[in-house]
This record gives structure tokens, C-alpha cells and sequence, in this order.
């Protein structure tokens, strides 16, 4: 599999979870890949690292700089950069709050901001495509979920921003599309205390479904990104993608809690 030999991405988030499973899978794939988090992931899975806040913006500029040196250029970026947060909102401190909006809202329209200036500099290839944005956010960003409050209002954020960035760059070769999981079993997901309420609580609305599996191998998931990067010709944006369980993407995949259009390929 090496479809995407000649193409550099951005990865934050990359030391774990679906950040470092979707770095692995793009090098895979033959990309230039340039993970970025907090800390250095252990281990070697074919990609670079530069440490990175995505809160930061000096660091991020830093960062997109770093794998132009790289790969010459920027052709697209997966925001995973995440931090779980919040509880009922009377009980939320205001540190807390504005914790989770830095790292989940503002991280993702800082690495998207200085991707796609960086996008915008670079000649378009010869199919007029610049490159692609995939953002992270989250069912709960479209749901509201038990004690999600800080975590939900940071990832409805990420869907109305990527909304908006996808009717804004559309015109100009750069396609800009989120993707919405379910719940993926990894380190944020399964070890933090404060996301207890919102497992318990996306357990009990998804299982009134049968469209999203409560639990998505990471792997599983990785698929789905390389199948968006893969769209050249076909725009699939201003829409929101919902996963499916085992990570494919349905020709037309159907929101599980309002049966509203979510996903498609036009
Ligand atoms: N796991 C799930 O069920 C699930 C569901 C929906 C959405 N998501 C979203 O997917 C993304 C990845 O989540 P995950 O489950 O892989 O979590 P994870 O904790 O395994 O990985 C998140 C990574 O983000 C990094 N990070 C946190 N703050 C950062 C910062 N300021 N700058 C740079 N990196 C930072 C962490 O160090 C960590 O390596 C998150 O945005 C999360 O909200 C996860």
C-alpha cells in the first residue's frame, strides 16, 4: 500500500491513540508524516515528530515549517490533538472549561490556520487540489451527552468550524472535512475519570441503534481517513461524517440518532 507516496501530512496528536494510529497508517501508505504532541511517542513507526502545543501558536507556525524542511510542501493534516473534560456545568471550574476549549477548539483552528496558509502559498497540483483538512471532533459534538458540557461544546465547535473552512477553501483546491467517532477504545477514552459520564452515556444512546458500535478499534478506524485523503476528484464537503462500525464508510451513511444524512461521497 503505498498510494500515498509524494505526499507530506501533519498528524497532532500523534503520540496516541487515533493520532498515532492514523500517523502509522499514512507512513504506511507510503506519506511523508509529521506526528506532533506534547511529548515524544516511544517506538519507531516510519514518521517524524516535532514536539508541539497545539495551544501554542509560535509552535504550530513551528511545526508546519517543519514539515515543509520535510516533505517540501504540506498536502494535508489530521487534527487529533484532544483532551477529554467536563462534567455537570454547574460543577465545571472555570480553568477546566477553558482547558478543554484551548486544546479541542483553539488547537484545532490553529493547526488548521497556519496548514492552510501554507496550503494557500504552495502551487496547486495538476488536478487544481492544494490539499485536504481532516478534523477530529466527536458524535458528542452533534449530541449533547451526559456531563460532556465542556467537551461537548469544544467538538460542536470543531463541526461548525470545519464547516465553515470547507465552504471557504472549497473554491480554492483545498477540501476540509471532520469526522465524528463513536467511541474508540483508547488511553483518553478508557483512562480518564472525568469521561466516565459520557462513556456511560453514549453507551445508552448508541445501543438504541444499531448504525455506530459503542466500541471502534482505533485501527479499525484508520480506513476511513485514508479513504477521505483518497477523495481527490470527488469533494465531499461541507458534511460531517459519521463512522460506521468497523471503520468503512457507507455510501450513505445515516446520522443513528435522528436518521438525518451525515456522510457521503458527491
Ligand atoms: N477515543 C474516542 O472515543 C474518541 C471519540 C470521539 C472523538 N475523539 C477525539 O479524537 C481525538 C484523539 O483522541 P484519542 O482517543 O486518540 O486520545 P488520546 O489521549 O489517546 O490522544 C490524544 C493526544 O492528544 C495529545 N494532546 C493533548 N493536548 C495536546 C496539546 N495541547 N498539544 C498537542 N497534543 C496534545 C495527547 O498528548 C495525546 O497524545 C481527540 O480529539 C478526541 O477528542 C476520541
Amino acid at each position: 500500500m503505498r498510494g500515498l507516496s509524494g505526499r507530506t501530512y501533519i498528524v497532532t496528536g500523534a503520540a496516541s491513540g487515533i493520532g498515532r494510529a492514523t500517523a502509522a497508517r499514512l507512513a504506511e501508505e507510503g506519506a511523508t508524516v509529521m506526528g506532533a504532541d506534547l511529548t515524544e511517542p516511544s517506538g519507531d513507526d516510519g514518521w517524524s515528530f516535532t514536539t508541539t502545543d497545539v495551544t501554542d501558536e509560535d509552535a504550530v507556525a513551528r511545526l508546519v515549517q517543519a514539515a515543509v524542511r520535510l516533505g517540501g510542501g504540506v498536502d494535508g493534516v489530521v487534527t487529533a490533538a484532544g483532551v477529554a473534560g467536563g462534567g455537570a456545568v454547574h460543577l465545571v471550574p472555570r480553568g477546566e472549561w477553558e482547558r478543554v476549549l484551548a486544546v479541542n477548539l483553539t488547537g484545532t483552528f490553529l493547526v488548521a490556520k497556519h496548514v492552510l496558509a501554507q496550503m494557500l502559498r504552495q502551487p496547486a497540483r495538476a488536478d487544481g487540489q492544494r490539499g485536504s483538512v481532516v478534523t477530529i471532533a466527536s458524535i458528542e459534538g452533534l449530541e449533547g451527552t451526559a456531563g460532556g458540557s465542556a467537551y461537548s461544546a469544544s467538538k460542536g465547535g470543531v463541526v461548525i468550524l470545519t464547516k465553515n473552512m470547507a465552504i471557504d477553501y472549497a473554491g480554492r483546491g483545498i477540501r476540509v472535512n471532520a469526522i465524528c467517532p463513536g467511541f474508540i477504545e483508547t488511553p483518553a477514552a478508557s483512562d480518564d475519570p472525568a469521561f466516565s459520564d459520557v462513556r456511560l452515556s453514549l453507551t445508552s444512546q448508541l445501543s438504541m441503534t444499531t448504525h455506530l458500535s459503542m466500541t471502534t478499534q482505533v485501527y479499525m478506524g484508520s480506513p476511513l481517513w485514508i479513504w477521505l485523503k483518497r477523495q481527490g476528484r470527488a469533494h465531499i464537503h461541507p458534511r460531517v461524517t459519521i463512522q460506521e462500525p468497523g471503520g468503512s464508510l457507507p455510501a450513505e451513511a445515516r446520522h443513528p440518532l435522528t436518521g438525518g444524512a451525515h456522510a457521503g461521497n458527491t
